[in-house]
């Protein structure tokens, strides 16, 4: 038996594609932006950094929407010093919502796996290796920093939008029971594939876009892995979080307690 395998399996792999011609795993990074003069360089370059010294391959799509301080400017600056194969800025007219900015992102992602996360620096690209060996270690089709579970944390919040998060994921978990620790959060690795079909199923299209994200992916049994991150709230410019973005998540997480 053993001798029957050992004969058979170098013919095998001889004529796999994957063995000639073995595809090298891409990562593509969604980084959203509105009003982030003053962020984007310094996101950018802990990227290259983060990446280069792993010595994985990436991209990185700025989504700029019309940003009136002048983030797409330094955006194309960025394109210049790391090359456009490295740095591409799919820029829109105005400010359309987080949601749909991962939705036109991702149209122009040439990686196998995709990379979302806040372009304001609470999110530290030091994460992205601990989330790619995290989602290899289980082959999981999504793996999502949470800061509701291990060492997970936020600093720099004040009492107010601790509660807001805190309230939002308690009434999830509530009424939907979707099994993950933080729904909210917007640090994640998804299989490219695994992001199109949650994307195409999705209806909202601000911030509440990444709970329905989560919520989903327990309806479609995708495997979600978890990693413990830290949020370290901004230190320039604001968050775009307001009471607007509060009642379509309130409105959004009734419309899944109703339909799902
Ligand atoms: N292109 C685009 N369009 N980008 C946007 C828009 C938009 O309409 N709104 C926000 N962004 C970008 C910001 O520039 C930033 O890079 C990222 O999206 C997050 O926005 P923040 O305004 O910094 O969000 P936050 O810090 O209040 O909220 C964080 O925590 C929430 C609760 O956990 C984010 O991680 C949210 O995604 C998360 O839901
Ligand atoms: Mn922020």
């Amino acid at each position: 038996m053993a001798s029957v395998e050992g004969s058979r399996t170098p013919a095998r792999s001889r004529r796999d594609p994957e063995r000639r011609a073995p595809r090298q795993d891409k990562y593509s990074v969604l980084l959203p932006t509105y009003n982030e003069r003053e962020n984007l360089p310094l996101i950018v370059w802990l990227l290259v950094k983060s990446f280069s010294e792993s010595g994985l391959n990436y991209e990185i799509i700025i989504i700029d929407d019309g940003s009136p301080d002048g983030t797409k400017d330094v955006a194309e600056q960025l394109e210049k010093i790391y090359g456009s194969d490295k740095i591409l800025l799919r820029p829109r007219e105005k400010k359309l919502g987080l949601g749909t900015a991962y939705i036109h992102g991702l149209k122009h992602a040439t990686g196998n796996y995709i990379v979302i996360m806040d372009a304001d620096l609470s999110h530290h690209p030091r994460f992205i290796p601990e989330f790619i060996r995290k989602q290899k270690e289980g082959n999981f089709d999504i793996v999502s920093g949470t800061r509701y579970r291990g060492n997970g944390g936020v600093y720099g919040w004040d009492l107010k939008r601790k509660l807001i998060s805190r309230g939002a994921n308690f009434l999830t978990q509530i009424l939907l029971r979707p099994g993950a620790s933080d729904l909210t959060g917007s640090f994640r690795l998804y299989k490219k594939e695994v992001l199109q079909t949650l994307i195409e199923k999705c209806i909202s299209k601000g911030y509440v876009f990444q709970m329905e994200m989560i919520v989903r992916a327990r309806q479609l049994n995708y495997t979600v892995g978890e990693v413990p991150i830290s949020f370290v709230d901004r230190v320039y410019g604001e968050s775009k979080l307001g009471g607007n973005e509060i009642v379509s998540f309130l409105k959004g997480l009734l419309t899944l307690f109703a339909t799902t």
